[in-house]
């Protein structure tokens, strides 16, 4: 992993290498391959953060699936925001299904909260969500994530899908705001 980067105005240090996110991704992707053995569940990609996580863990995944992608947006610069709007729709039958949402991160848990309010309204058979990287301290709200990669301080990283002003997404690690 190199050193410092300057993202724009401000300079982030190395935070999580690749090959950590690798084993850890890895890890993720047995728990589910094991959890829904028979079963047959849709993943629910929320862009833009998640396309990384979403593409090695999808990668990993054995069982027979279908993969959708959802667009929300709450989030600008380096503060949570409540404002939560969905930008693009989800346009398949959820009734019924087995769903597993991934995020590429939960900090407050709001776009989270509103996603899964959306989501039950279509009367899916079961809701678990997967976020690479969870803000313990920032969470505000009471639902459980069933699948976490890190739970990391309340700093703001970017790199590996997550980041600053549309800016860092394509890094391969993950980069803390000094
Ligand atoms: P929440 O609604 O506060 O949980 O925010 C979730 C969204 O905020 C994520 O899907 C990210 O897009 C964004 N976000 C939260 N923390 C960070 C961070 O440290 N870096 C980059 N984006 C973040
Ligand atoms: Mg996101």
């Amino acid at each position: 992993m190199s050193g410092v980067i300057e993202i724009l105005d401000l300079k982030f240090q190395p935070y999580i290498s690749s090959e950590k996110i690798d084993e850890v991704v890895g890890d993720l992707a047995r728990q589910i391959n094991s959890d829904y053995q028979e079963k047959n569940p849709l993943f629910l990609c929320v862009l833009n953060g998640s396309f990384i996580f979403a593409s090695d863990l999808l990668k990993k995944i054995s069982l027979p699936c279908n993969i959708e992608f959802v667009r929300l947006k709450s989030y600008e610069g380096t503060q949570s925001t409540e404002n939560v709007r969905e930008v693009l729709g989800l346009n398949v039958d959820i009734k019924n299904r087995d769903i597993i949402v991934i995020e590429d991160i939960v900090d407050t848990g709001h776009t989270l909260a509103h996603f899964m309010d959306y989501l039950r309204t279509r009367e899916p058979k079961s809701i678990k969500l997967a976020s690479l990287i969870f803000k313990k301290e920032a969470f505000q709200k009471d639902f459980k994530l069933d699948y976490v990669g890190f739970e990391i301080e309340n700093k703001f990283i970017v790199g590996y899908g997550l980041d600053y002003n549309e800016y860092g997404r394509n890094l391969d690690s993950i980069y803390q705001l000094i």
